[in-house]
């Protein structure tokens, strides 16, 4: 079934995986087949498309954010007594610390089984009992998902009754489990991916003036982004490697700091966009790992400097103008904030943004730096959206093709 969700609630996420249902309106009027309208979904099998693709380490999980905010979908899906086959891709390992971690988060055994498809997995599948989870292996270890085979999808899809997609972050890719899939069972969207949409939206159709905020460091990935937020954006201000390209290309010397000839390309045709704001000044270095750290204007940069972050008057700049803002969106770090010389810019804008965001403007913070340096600040719950997509966050704010969205999502006309 077909929703409107032009009145649905931003709802905000709670840290324990409390349901979404807060009270901002989007302003976009769309039509959305969320999971909250599917009719009988009592006891059914459920192929759960999520993405827990977490930063691991030797086994081990750095940072479970997508897992927690995957909850409040499980645990829906689990008060219709529904038989859960979830499903995930991560860079390279194994999922089972995964589904061990969302065991633990659940206090609810959670099933493991090492493969996503074929015989073993389908007796798996057929034994479950009702509330019952089965978690699969890494999506990615069969060719078929990247190739968004038919033959892949139609494996998947025929472990269940429905399918759910509650991945936002992937949904920029034409795979099998977000993709092809649909073709072979009914489809809904699950409660975070409902939210992406309707947060995001705000972004698309803000209240004004929006301030954007772009760091990072190649323009590449972010230029369709910028040309996008710029129609609607009273200011957009520019930071970390991206700036580098607009400075350089006003004439300004940048030094040894990251250019990279196709950016500056990009950057020629946007530089002389008045709503861009750039650096003023920059704390610079001879050394990307300390060396002799100071703070200079931008037209004092020299030949050996590599500039590291935004300077102070810069800060300020920048404060200025996310002080004045309705909506905030921000992804990219301001400079390299890894380091301890270099965090000061990226975790002012973020304690600025998270400021602004609390109850004065809607405020979006995505991309996985920018939400880690966010964390850093301990501000994040503050900010009313914190988006789980990193490149699909850009595609979908770009206007770029969703593969994962499509059939699920139609604007209404
Ligand atoms: C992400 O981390 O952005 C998503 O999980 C997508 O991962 P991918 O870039 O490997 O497709």
């Amino acid at each position: 079934m077909i929703i409107d969700i032009a009145g649905s609630s931003n709802g905000k996420t709670s840290p324990s995986g409390g349901e979404y249902l807060g009270s901002n309106p989007s302003p976009a009027t769309m039509l959305i087949k969320s999971v909250r309208q599917a009719k009988n979904l009592n006891n059914k099998t459920v192929f759960l498309r999520v993405d827990f693709n977490v930063p691991m380490e030797n086994d081990l999980i750095k940072e479970d954010y997508k897992i927690i905010q995957g909850l409040p979908t499980i645990r829906f899906l689990l008060r219709y007594s529904c038989r859960l086959i979830i499903a995930t891709h991560l860079a390279k390992a194994s999922t089972k610390p995964i589904a061990q971690r969302l065991g633990q988060l659940l206090d609810k055994k959670v099933d493991f089984i090492n493969n996503c498809c074929g015989e073993s997995v389908v007796k798996a599948a057929n034994k479950l009992k009702t509330g019952e989870i089965l978690f699969l292996e890494n999506l990615r270890i069969n060719g078929g998902e990247e190739k968004n085979d038919k033959k892949f999808a139609k494996q998947l899809a025929s472990l269940a009754d429905l399918y759910v997609n509650d991945a936002f972050a992937v949904c920029h890719r034409n795979h099998a489990s977000v993709s092809a899939i649909k073709k072979y069972l009914p489809a809904y969207v699950g409660l975070l991916l409902e939210k992406e949409i309707i947060n995001l939206d705000k972004i698309k159709e803000p209240k004004k003036p929006l301030i954007s905020i772009i760091g990072g460091v190649k323009m590449k990935t972010k230029s369709a982004l910028i040309k996008k937020l710029l129609k609607k954006s009273y200011r957009m201000l520019i930071g970390g490697a991206l700036a580098n390209n607009f400075i350089a290309s006003h004439g300004f010397e940048v030094g040894c700091s990251i250019i990279d000839q196709e950016s500056i390309k990009i950057v020629a045709k946007l530089k002389d966009n008045a709503k861009i704001i750039l650096p003023i000044d920059a704390v610079v270095s001879n050394k990307k790992d300390g060396g002799d750290v100071v703070v200079k204007s931008i037209n004092q940069i020299g030949k050996k400097d590599i500039i590291l972050d935004i300077g102070p008057k810069t800060i300020k700049l920048y404060a200025s103008f996310i002080k004045q803002a309705n909506t905030i969106v921000w992804n990219g770090p301001m400079g390299y904030f890894e380091n301890e010389h270099f965090k000061h810019g990226t975790l002012a804008v973020a304690r600025l943004v998270a400021s602004r965001s609390d109850g004065k403007a809607f405020g979006v913070v995505g991309g996985g730096e920018t939400v880690e340096a966010l964390k850093i600040t301990k501000m994040a719950d503050y900010v009313d959206w914190v988006s789980t997509g990193g490149g699909a966050m850009l595609a979908y704010l770009s206007g770029e093709k969703m593969p994962g969205l499509e059939k699920l999502k139609v604007k209404n006309s």
